[in-house]
């Protein structure tokens, strides 16, 4: 693989888990296993309680893996109870996060609009965004795979300036294969991602396309990362489980070094 001169990028999302000394740990467990690793992105994506303890550790283990979040709010600031701005994230040291995850999308109920806001909001504020889009076992059963894919990016991508793409990645997550223990074949993956990426010429131009990175989620493990890393348009994962155990998640971004 790579044809491409795109970084590889691995995040690893650990959802509503741990607590604050795990937090701690598991982010230096991580700077540590990746201290000699080069040539990939990494970034962890950690609950909001734990954001600040968990910049201190990155910093104190002097190893680049960003920190990021699993969510923002698509307001500014004001009354919104509960919500938490990108202002707010990038004052707590905060480079990325997640947008339309389908547990946000399907579990809370987030729609393309919001999930487009949200987006919006995060990008103009300076952050990075990791964009999640895929369909659920029923869309695919029923062959619209594609079209879900390309709604909800296209939804997501269409009212950004050319000046922020730079910041997006877009994470295939194919809602049966999170948190399951199935995989997306590296040739369902690779599909999936082409047609992500040519779409995303469509709206932005071959250059934005090209350069964009779309990484693949979805019980992605140490076991099966570099077969899928290998495909020329999966250019990372985006690592729910596997995330939580510091070793295998730096053994999928070593494979996303590698491959
Ligand atoms: P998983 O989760 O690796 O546990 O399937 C991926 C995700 O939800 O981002």
């Amino acid at each position: 693989m790579p044809t491409s001169s795109r970084t590889p990028y691995v995040g690893g999302n650990w959802k509503m888990n741990t607590d604050r000394a795990g937090a701690r740990e598991l982010a230096a467990g991580v700077c540590e296993h990746l201290a000699d690793v080069e040539g990939v992105e990494a970034a962890v994506f950690v609950p909001f309680p734990y954001l600040l303890t968990v910049r201190e550790a990155l910093d104190k283990a002097g190893k680049r893996v960003k920190l990021g979040a699993q969510d923002v709010s698509d307001r500014e600031n004001g009354a919104y109870t509960g919500e938490v701005s990108a202002a707010m994230l990038l004052d707590s040291g905060v480079h990325a996060v997640l947008t339309g995850h389908s547990e946000r999308r399907h579990v809370i109920g987030e729609d393309d609009a919001l999930v487009a806001a949200k987006t919006r909001a995060a990008l103009d504020a300076g952050l990075e965004v990791v964009v999640c889009v895929g369909e659920t076992l029923e869309q695919r059963e029923a062959g619209q795979t594609d079209a879900i894919n390309a709604r909800q990016a296209r939804a997501a991508l269409a009212e950004l300036r050319a000046d922020v793409l730079g910041r997006v990645t877009i994470a295939y997550e194919p809602v049966w294969a999170i948190g399951t223990g199935r995989t997306a074949t590296p040739d369902d993956a690779q599909d999936a991602h082409a047609k992500l990426r040519a779409l995303v010429g469509s709206m932005h131009g071959q250059a934005a396309a090209g350069a964009m990175r779309i990484i693949y989620g979805g019980s992605m493990k140490p076991s099966n990362a570099a077969e899928l890393l290998a495909r020329e348009d999966v250019d990372g994962g985006l690592i729910g489980e596997a995330s939580l155990k510091a070793a295998d998640f730096a053994a999928i971004v070593r494979a996303a070094a590698e491959s």
